[in-house]
């Protein structure tokens, strides 16, 4: 876009919006006087909106998705034409595509060799959750039932995945929720001071070990899953600590339950590997996700088992009930995988990996010179292109900042032309750390950009 239509081109469009658009996650009070944004165009790291200002995007679509960019004529290219040839089938059967790009991504991730497709997050995890039940029903009498998940991690928008999901926030008023689900502590090194009984050495295996408590106080025999991202993303973009991951396995592998990595987030290239999982020489049983599979250029969510996983459900033909009875109807869309093929190549030839590591690493370097000069930051951590910036009031106290200051500085950065991300109503009085996930094309350029517009919003808001 060049920003050459009128605002009159589209004012239509805002009309329209305004009276039959019930935006996500938004409060529409404001919209009864001030326009609703609306998102005209996108190229590479930019948007345009409605008045044709020019938008730097720090967050990949604003929920860390658009990793390859805006504009992609060569994903368009192929959806089109595979749309034209084949746009759906039941996912009974199989497609090109979809066979073509289960193979692609299982060679990216040794140890597991079944792609179950689905169109979200949310339903990919809930398809995690209810192949532990049916696991438990067929070989434990239904007891190994009982699904862990984590304080501060989200696993979707459902309410079996709320049942799942450490945001008291984000869960509140949505209730009652699914029985038999159990939360495990959260691994934040940083807020550790207020876990009881948590060690100033090795906090990462103190933190795991907090999970095989649960699993004790539960009962091992009752416990069939734990699912778990492999940095935390909406609840603070939070690193595990070193230590945590190789216990985690030890300790799912002792007792006997599956490992769920949910990598909605984090899968396909965010933290500058594959998958977020892969930096921690840990190896999942199963394995979701969505956002980045294919950019946002089709809605496409994977469920990825190891083939013991896959086992389970056909290794009785004489049991009619022995197969995974479950289907999701877009999940035989063959534009989804057309475009997490296309996705994957341009990962591979622009060596977007190595950019990420290399540019987050360049980011973290830049926002921790940033925390230098503001004493209102922290706490700066990341991995790859996934990073935060958690603001307290004080560095002994490590008072959270009021979540409105934290939208402030968004805001701020905002009417400078950069969108960031931030916490926000999940945790309660916790909504403090600033999210940043530019897509894995991201320059230096783009990240001094970047920088220097949180640098002149947090000097406003905080002096
Ligand atoms: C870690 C994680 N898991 C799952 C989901 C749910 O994905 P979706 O919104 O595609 O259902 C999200 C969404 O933000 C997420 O951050």
């Amino acid at each position: 876009m060049d920003g050459t239509f009128s605002e009159n081109d589209i004012s239509g469009v805002v009309e329209a919006d305004r009276a039959h658009i019930w935006h996500h996650l938004s409060q529409h009070k404001p919209y009864e006087t001030t326009d609703p944004r609306i998102i005209v165009e996108g190229r590479g790291m930019r948007v345009w909106d409605q008045k044709g200002k020019e938008h730097l995007d720090a967050v990949s679509g604003g929920v860390w998705t658009v990793n390859v960019g805006y504009g992609r004529e060569r994903i368009a290219n192929a959806v089109r034409d595979q749309l034209i040839k084949l746009n759906y089938f039941a996912g009974s059967a199989g497609s090109i595509p979809g066979s073509m790009f289960a193979e692609k991504l299982i060679e990216k991730m040794p140890g597991l060799s079944r792609v179950y497709y689905c169109n979200s997050g949310s339903e990919a995890n809930e398809k995690g959750f209810k192949m532990v039940r049916q696991i438990a029903h067929k070989r434990y009498g239904g007891k190994k039932h009982k699904i862990l998940y984590r304080d501060r991690d989200y696993h979707g928008t459902t309410i079996g995945c709320l049942s799942a999901g450490g945001q008291d926030e984000r869960n509140a008023q949505y209730g009652p929720f699914t029985p038999g689900f159990v939360r495990v502590p959260h691994c934040l090194e940083y807020r550790s001071f207020e876990q009881d009984g948590a060690p100033v050495e090795n906090y990462g295996v103190w933190a795991a070990d907090q999970i095989e408590k649960v699993i004790l106080a539960e009962g091992p025999d009752t416990v069939g899953g734990l699912c778990l991202e492999p940095v935390t993303a909406g609840g603070g973009v939070i690193v595990p600590p070193d230590g945590y991951w190789p216990r985690v396995q030890e300790i799912c592998r002792k007792y006997d339950i599956l490992l769920h990595i949910d990598e909605v987030v984090c899968g396909v290239g965010r933290t500058g590997e594959w998958f977020g999982y892969q930096h921690y020489g840990i190896q999942p049983d199963m394995v979701t996700m969505a956002k980045g599979v294919a950019s946002g250029y089709a809605a496409i969510a994977c469920l990825v088992t190891t083939e013991e996983v896959f086992n389970l459900f056909k290794d009785d033909h004489t049991d009619p009930m022995n197969y995974f009875r479950d289907i999701s109807t877009f999940g035989g869309c063959t534009a989804g995988p057309t475009a997490g093929l296309e996705n994957m190549a341009i990962i591979e030839d622009e060596n977007l990996l190595y950019n990420t590591t290399r540019m987050g690493a360049y980011m973290l370097d830049q926002l921790a010179a940033l925390a230098d000069r503001h004493s209102v930051i922290g706490q700066v951590r990341g991995k790859g292109l996934f990073l935060g910036a958690e603001l307290v009031a004080d560095h002994d106290s490590r008072a959270p900042v009021p979540e409105a200051r934290v939208q402030r500085v968004v805001g701020d950065c905002m009417a400078q032309g950069v969108i960031i991300g931030a916490t926000n109503r999940s945790l309660p009085g916790k909504n403090n750390t600033l999210c940043f996930s530019p897509a894995l094309i991201a320059t230096r350029d783009d990240i001094d950009q970047i920088v220097a517009a949180v640098d002149g919003a947090l000097s406003r808001e905080f002096g």
